[in-house]
């Protein structure tokens, strides 16, 4: 299986998603700061992948420490997390991942030579939770698919976006596995093209026929083709629901609403942030206005100096969610009520 993320012993090695369809370049990444330039520049992208990434390169900046104290050690550690945590700040994981490590390097006694170590297998530890996670949402989501099904998907899910198979584009890998006949529509996904550089090049790769629509094209597609779901993933869920994920999901969920097609969101946990209460709360990135003012960086499409607005994600309202699928189970409506359980039982307990 195609490894998004690879620790190799002496680094960490990424595919170069920027370089996907054209070709499969990886780069061995060495330094903390190598780790924050490939993830802001989404050369490794995708919630979970980047909460992973994340995990290593702070080991990376770690290892070449040498505090004599073990304070102090924690106190840098603290202090390159919250440095990789600014890489990108709408996907919760990244945090999610540094917290973690931080958590519980605060609960070791280990000396301060062996921290580092520490801090290495917690991320290794990490990064094989996260495969597992994957499988187990593939699993509850392709119960919901029957053969036949045409499925739509936005922004890439797959095993570029997480360390495993993926979480809605996993549930796809899921149902084929299982012999499931399902026809596969893509999100081209603008501006940054997710969906037809990434999604394509990995349904390709696995052999499964896909059909690459434009994101303007998706209400034709839920009109004409008789969609039967849509499966996206996400970046951030808040605690009422309501879904961060790539810009066009929520242009998909009202389609959907309207066309009467069954919406769902496929996260692990470690993508709900219990801390906010809603959408509203969740930070949108907005990046260069250069992404959308010319093709991948080389094309110009607009007139010069064209005044631009790039936010990366946008926040579906829970209301328009049919089914939130974890590795835990789906949780459906009410989301409120049903993940205030999960709240109580996962994180408080
Ligand atoms: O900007 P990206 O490419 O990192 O955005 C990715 C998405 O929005 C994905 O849908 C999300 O991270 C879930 S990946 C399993």
């Amino acid at each position: 299986m195609l490894k998004s993320i690879e620790w190799t012993g002496r680094s960490l090695r990424i595919i170069d998603q920027t370089e996907i369809p054209s070709c499969l370049v990886y780069k061995d990444l060495n330094t903390i700061e190598e780790v924050f330039e490939a993830i802001q520049r989404l050369r490794v992208r995708g919630a979970p992948a980047i909460g992973i990434a994340a995990a290593y390169g702070l080991y990376l900046g770690l290892r070449t420490l040498e505090e004599e104290n073990r304070d102090d050690f924690i106190a840098k550690a603290r202090h390159y997390a919250e440095y990789l945590s600014q890489a990108r700040p709408t996907a919760v994981n990244l945090g999610w991942a540094l917290n973690r490590i931080l958590s519980d390097l605060s609960k070791l006694n280990s000396g301060v030579r062996i921290l580092p170590v520490e801090v290495l297998e917690i991320a290794q530890y990490l990064h094989q939770d996260d495969i597992e996670r994957c499988n187990k949402i593939g699993e509850y989501g392709s119960e919901l698919i029957e053969d036949g099904m045409t499925i739509l998907t936005h922004c890439n899910t797959g095993l570029l976006a997480t360390t495993g198979i993926g979480t809605a584009l996993g549930i796809i890998y899921t149902a084929r596995k299982k012999r499931k006949k399902i026809t596969v529509l893509v999100d081209e996904t603008r501006p940054l093209l997710q969906g037809a550089r990434l999604t394509m090049w990995e349904l390709h790769e696995a052999g499964i026929p896909a059909t690459l629509i434009t994101d303007g094209m998706a209400a034709y597609a839920l009109q004409k083709r008789k969609v039967d779901m849509v499966i996206v993933g996400a970046d951030r869920i808040a605690k009422n629901g309501d879904v961060a994920n790539k810009i066009g999901t929520y242009n998909l969920a009202v389609n959907c609403r309207y066309h009467r097609v069954p919406f769902y969101v496929a996260a692990p946990l470690s993508s709900f942030d219990f801390l906010i209460n809603s959408g509203d709360q969740i930070p949108i990135e907005e990046r260069s206005c250069q992404e959308i003012t010319d093709v991948l960086g080389r094309i110009a499409i607009t007139v010069k100096g064209a005044n631009c607005w790039n936010p990366a994600f946008d926040v579906t309202p829970a209301n328009l969610i049919k089914g939130i699928i974890t590795e835990g189970g789906i949780y459906r409506q009410p989301l409120l009520k049903t993940l205030n359980k999960l709240n109580k039982i996962t994180y408080q307990n």
